[in-house]
This record gives structure tokens, C-alpha cells and sequence, in this order.
């Protein structure tokens, strides 16, 4: 967001919260965490700031965009009641039904009676989540009755997801493509919707754990314009109005996660801001003007304002620490990030920091996501090469990555569940 917003002809000055060795280059980081509402609203104060863009959940679940609207200073990102959409999966279930927007059967349920109840009467696959935030853990995939009985005693008894797991959601097990939709809201109006896919799993062909996305790419083949009306028409308005009706417009990004399943797209979670690693696939199709774009949702004047995506395809791969998502090593110097730039690519960083020599120090490994490469192109298969290209000129020590993002085996099915 960072990197398309340096591009804006409106700024002027670029702060970046917590911040690393990419935003350094661009911006002036300061290092405070994103869930320190206190110090990120003093420090917004402090600077004067025109707008302030909200990346992570955390913080506006927390109620940032409340305290800063509060005094008056523009905020991209929703309300602490908004960003319930996706803080809690009760209330985003809830708001479908009333809404008439299709997603999954479902109970939500307080008590281990309840769920054993719903087990009984939906006999087969299940899929069991905790009810809050879980740092995108939470939801656990069951194949019969007995797992999901053990996924509700992990939740309930066991408290593995902490005080996220007391309320307990019980769904239909959907099969399908998996896709994250993205529109631009301003609590009435919304933009264009832009799609892409992530992987979850760590290896090639979708096998091995499941990590925080290991590859994105835009826009899927299969996202068609037909496609994009539908989902325009049968969720996101219908969410936007749903929200204004019950006194909690939406602004900012929202991200509806969706199954498309063979009766149609149904939604499996939003969530209030743009995705990692789609942000940045997706940040790069973005053809108007970024700052002029979050201001309108702010300020509500997303009517006046054009967006439009490009007609390109862009595929994105993490180079992620060995051992990633278990235990990995930190603090490895980063080799390759001034190689010469194939065409179109681009290098975003994630965990990565500047060595003890300051500003022009040697960016260093600081976390399990390290990099991600994205290249772009007229086709998929070009944005692949390209990004491919671009990553091999790359190393650190213990660099680990998939070879088979965007490649068209695997197109479409990303995440695959069916
Ligand atoms: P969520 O955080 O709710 O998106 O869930 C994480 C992942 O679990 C999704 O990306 C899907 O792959 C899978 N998932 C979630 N809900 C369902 C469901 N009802 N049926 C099948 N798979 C699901
Ligand atoms: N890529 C999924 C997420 O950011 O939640």
C-alpha cells in the first residue's frame, strides 16, 4: 500500500507505522506497533496527517478509525462496528442472512450442548470455527461428526483460540474455487470490484501446512465480467446497504472470501482490509490515483472519483525463512534486491529490516514472510516468468518459496477445497 501510495502526485510526506527495510526506502517509519491505538492516534495528531490508512484488522477492531474520526482526521478503514464483519464471523453470518446473501448454512453456538445438537442433525463434513479473531487460525476443516466434536472441544474446553473460540460457528462444508474480492466502500458507494487468489499451503500442489499465503496472482482467468456482476449484485451491495441500515456504514477495503460452488458464489468470511499476499498483486492493477481513491471512501464522496483497474495479470510469490511456519532464523543479510530489474517486477517486503548501520544499512531477514516477488505481464504466464526471473537474482540463507504459483495447473484452484 505503502509503495502505490508514494506514487500518488498528491502526497507530500509518507509515515509508516512498525514499518521495514521496503517502507525505509520510500517512507519515513517510526516504530510504533499497530495495536498501540493510543500511540498511533498521538502520533497522527503529532504529524498533522491529512489521511491515515489503516492496514491490519487489529487496530480498527480495536476502534482506531472511531478515534481518529473523533478529531476530525480522515481515516481509510472501517469503524470499530464495521470492522465487525470480520472481528467476528456471528456477526458477518447474521448480517448475510438478513441480507439474503448467500453463504454457507450455519449455528452459532454458545455451548457444547448447542454444537453437539447441530453435529447430530448435520450428519457428514462440517467445517468449525472460533467466533473472533484468531490471527487467521480458527477454522478447522472436518471431515465427519467425531472431528468436529474434537474441533469444538479444542475450541470450548481447551481454549486453543482463547476467549475468539467461547462462541463457536458450526458450517456447511462448501467445495469449489476459492477467490478474494476486493471493493473500494465509502459507507454508500462502492468501486469496480478487483479479484485474485492466494495459496495457503506451504509446498508445491497444495500439500504440506497451511501458512499466511505463500503466492497470490490477479486477475484469475475465470473473473469475468459476467462474474463481477454477479458478485456486485448478490453480496457486496447488499452487504454495503446492509450495514448503513443497521447504523454501521462500511469504509474502507472489504474483502469478501469466496467459494464458488455450483449453486453460485458463496461468501466464507470477510475481512476489513486488503489481503496479504493478494495486496500485492492487486495494489499494482490499480490504474487511478490512491490517495484520491481513500479519501473519497473517508469522505464519502467515492461517486465523483473513476477507478479503474488495468487488464493485466500479475503473479506474486513469498520467499519466506526456512522452517517457515514452524520455528525459523532471522537477522540473514538480504542478497540481489539492486539486481537489474527484469521488466514489470517488483520486490515488496514484509519481514525484513536495516542492519545496524542505518538508512543505507544492508536489509536483513526480521520474520517468516520475507519478500514478495511479483511480476507482471499481458498474460499469466509472462507475470510468471517475470516474477520467477526476478526471484532468482534473490537469496538469503534458507530462503525456501513455491515454484508453481500462477503456473496454469494449478489456476483457479488455488485453494481448491473441492
Ligand atoms: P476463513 O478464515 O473463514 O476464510 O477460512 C479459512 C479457509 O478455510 C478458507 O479459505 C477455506 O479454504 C476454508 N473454509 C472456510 N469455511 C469453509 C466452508 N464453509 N467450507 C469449506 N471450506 C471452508
Ligand atoms: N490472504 C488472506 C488474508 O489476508 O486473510
Amino acid at each position: 500500500m505503502a509503495w502505490r501510495i508514494n506514487q500518488s502526485p498528491n502526497l507530500t510526506k509518507l509515515w509508516v507505522a512498525g514499518g521495514n527495510a521496503g517502507t525505509a526506502a520510500i517512507s519515513e517509519n517510526f516504530d510504533i506497533r499497530s495495536n498501540d491505538v493510543d500511540g498511533l492516534v498521538g502520533k497522527a495528531k503529532e504529524l498533522k496527517a491529512d489521511l491515515v490508512v489503516v492496514g491490519p484488522e487489529a487496530p480498527l477492531a480495536m476502534g482506531l478509525a472511531d478515534r481518529l474520526g473523533r478529531l476530525g482526521i480522515p481515516v481509510f478503514g472501517p469503524s470499530q462496528a464495521a470492522a465487525q464483519i470480520e472481528a467476528s464471523k456471528g456477526f458477518a453470518l447474521e448480517l448475510m442472512q438478513k441480507a439474503g446473501v448467500p453463504c454457507p448454512d450455519f449455528a452459532s453456538v454458545r455451548d457444547e450442548a448447542g454444537a453437539q445438537a447441530y453435529i447430530k442433525s448435520h450428519p457428514g463434513p462440517l467445517v468449525v470455527k472460533a467466533d473472533g479473531l484468531a490471527a487467521g487460525k480458527g477454522v478447522l476443516l472436518c471431515n465427519d461428526s467425531e472431528q468436529a466434536q474434537a474441533a469444538v472441544k479444542l475450541c470450548m474446553s481447551d481454549h486453543a483460540f482463547g476467549e475468539a473460540g467461547d462462541t463457536v460457528i458450526l458450517e456447511e462444508y462448501l467445495s469449489g474455487p476459492e477467490v478474494s474480492v476486493f471493493a473500494f466502500c465509502d459507507g454508500e458507494n462502492l468501486s469496480p470490484l478487483v479479484a485474485a487468489c492466494d495459496y495457503k499451503r506451504l509446498g508445491d500442489g497444495n500439500v504440506g501446512p497451511n501458512t499466511g499465503g505463500m503466492g497470490s496472482f490477479s486477475s484469475p482467468d475465470f473473473w469475468t465480467p459476467k462474474l463481477a456482476v454477479q458478485v456486485e449484485q448478490t453480496i457486496m451491495r447488499p452487504v454495503l446497504q446492509a450495514m448503513a441500515e443497521q447504523g454501521a456504514p462500511y469504509k474502507g477495503v472489504l474483502y469478501a472470501g469466496l467459494m464458488l460452488t455450483d449453486a453460485g458464489p458463496k461468501v466464507l468470511e470477510f475481512n476489513c482490509r486488503l489481503g496479504d499476499p493478494e495486496t500485492q498483486v492487486v495494489m499494482p492493477l490499480l490504474a487511478s490515483d490512491p490517495l484520491e481513491l481513500m479519501l473519497a471512501c473517508a469522505e464519502g464522496t467515492l461517486n465523483k472519483v473513476q477507478v479503474k483497474w488495468d487488464e493485466r495479470n500479475y503473479v506474486g510469490v513469498v520467499m519466506v525463512s526456512g522452517g517457515y511456519p514452524e520455528e525459523y532464523q532471522t537477522g540473514f543479510e538480504i542478497d540481489g534486491l539492486d539486481a537489474d530489474d527484469p521488466e514489470d517486477t517488483m520486490v515488496f517486503h514484509a519481514g525484513t529490516k536495516l542492519g545496524n548501520d542505518g538508512v543505507a544499512g544492508h536489509p536483513l531477514t526480521a520474520g517468516g514472510r520475507v519478500l514478495t516477488v511479483v511480476g507482471g505481464g499481458d498474460n499469466m504466464d509472462q507475470a510468471r516468468e517475470r516474477a520467477y526471473a526476478r526471484l532468482e537474482r534473490i537469496s538469503f540463507e534458507g530462503a525456501a518459496w513455491r515454484r508453481d504459483i500462477g503456473s496454469s495447473a494449478n489456476q483457479g484452484a488455488a485453494r481448491s477445497t473441492g
